[in-house]
């Protein structure tokens, strides 16, 4: 068969490959995902934490999923939030460098600096965090959270519903920031979160001098919190976490009676 002839057949099943798995995807954007992010990509699970080292890949990786979920699910909304402004440009670039790499498959129907819109219907926005300026999306596909131990409770409780309507999936991923917060909480507790932990010795672009060096001056407290994933109790704290939890007891009845009604969430009334 001639060359050309093939040609239509080749691309077009490179297409459905990269359509069919984002890794094929983020391969033919220019990246090889390690280990770790193949399963991030590839997962089907609702709810993921990513507890991984400082410069292991986690915005790299949400920038991919990011567009391979736009460019192939039409009309869908991601939405991706970090806690700064600076960060959520950052985010957003990745985005528009991915995007640029293949080649703009999807022709955009506008562009800024941290939103593109596809001509699928499909939109890519990135948002830094504030609570107030940030309700308002509905059926969002794709919630991304960056650095995520730094976006505050209130504001995450008021993204959740944003996945009511869609059923969509949600991604926090972060560097532990102290034993605080709900992200600190969701890697604790109970609900079914699917969790991923990447120390920094399984990165393979991280050698393991720059690890020593970053031992040696940073200091346990910081070193096992940037790279070995590990939540330290946060330097203002008085009480340890363990120390508080534990002194914690069910079988002890609270002072004062609760306010009426509080009964029905199932805390027993004085
Ligand atoms: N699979 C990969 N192959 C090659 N380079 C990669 C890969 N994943 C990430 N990188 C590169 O590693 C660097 C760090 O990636 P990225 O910014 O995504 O990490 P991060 O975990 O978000 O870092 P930070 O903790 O600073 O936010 C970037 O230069 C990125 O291009
Ligand atoms: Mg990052």
């Amino acid at each position: 068969m001639p060359l050309t002839a093939a040609r239509p057949t080749t691309a077009l099943a490179l297409d459905l490959a990269a359509a069919l798995d984002p890794v094929r995807f983020a391969e033919r954007a220019g990246i090889v995902p390690d280990s770790w992010q193949a399963t991030v990509l590839r997962s089907t699970a609702p709810r993921t934490l990513l507890n991984c080292s400082r410069q292991s890949g986690k915005s790299t990786i949400s920038a991919v999923l990011a567009l391979w979920t736009a460019l192939y699910t039409p009309r869908s909304l991601v939405l991706m939030v970090s806690p700064s402004l600076r960060q959520s440009s950052e985010l957003f670039r990745k985005c528009a460098d991915f995007y640029q790499a293949l080649g703009r498959p999807v022709p955009a129907g506008s562009e800024t600096a941290l939103r593109l819109e596809l001509e699928n219907g499909s939109r890519i926005i990135s948002l830094p965090g504030k609570e107030a300026t940030i309700r308002g999306f509905s059926r969002v596909s794709l919630l991304l959270l960056d650095e995520a131990a730094r976006i505050d409770d209130p504001l995450y409780l008021s993204l959740r519903p944003m996945l009511a309507v869609s059923g969509g999936r949600l991604l926090a991923m972060s560097t532990p920031w102290g034993r605080r917060g709900w992200w600190f909480e969701a890697w604790q507790g109970a609900e079914s979160w699917q969790r991923v932990k990447v120390t920094a010795d399984m990165c393979p672009r991280i050698a393991p001098d720059f690890l020593a060096e970053e031992k040696r001056v940073l200091g346990p407290w910081f070193y096992n919190q940037e790279y070995l994933c590990q939540f330290a109790e946060t330097t203002d704290q008085v009480f340890a976490y363990d120390v508080v939890m534990g002194a914690l007891s069910s079988d002890v009845r609270p002072l004062f009676a609760p306010a009426a009604g509080v009964a029905e969430t199932g805390i027993e009334g004085g």
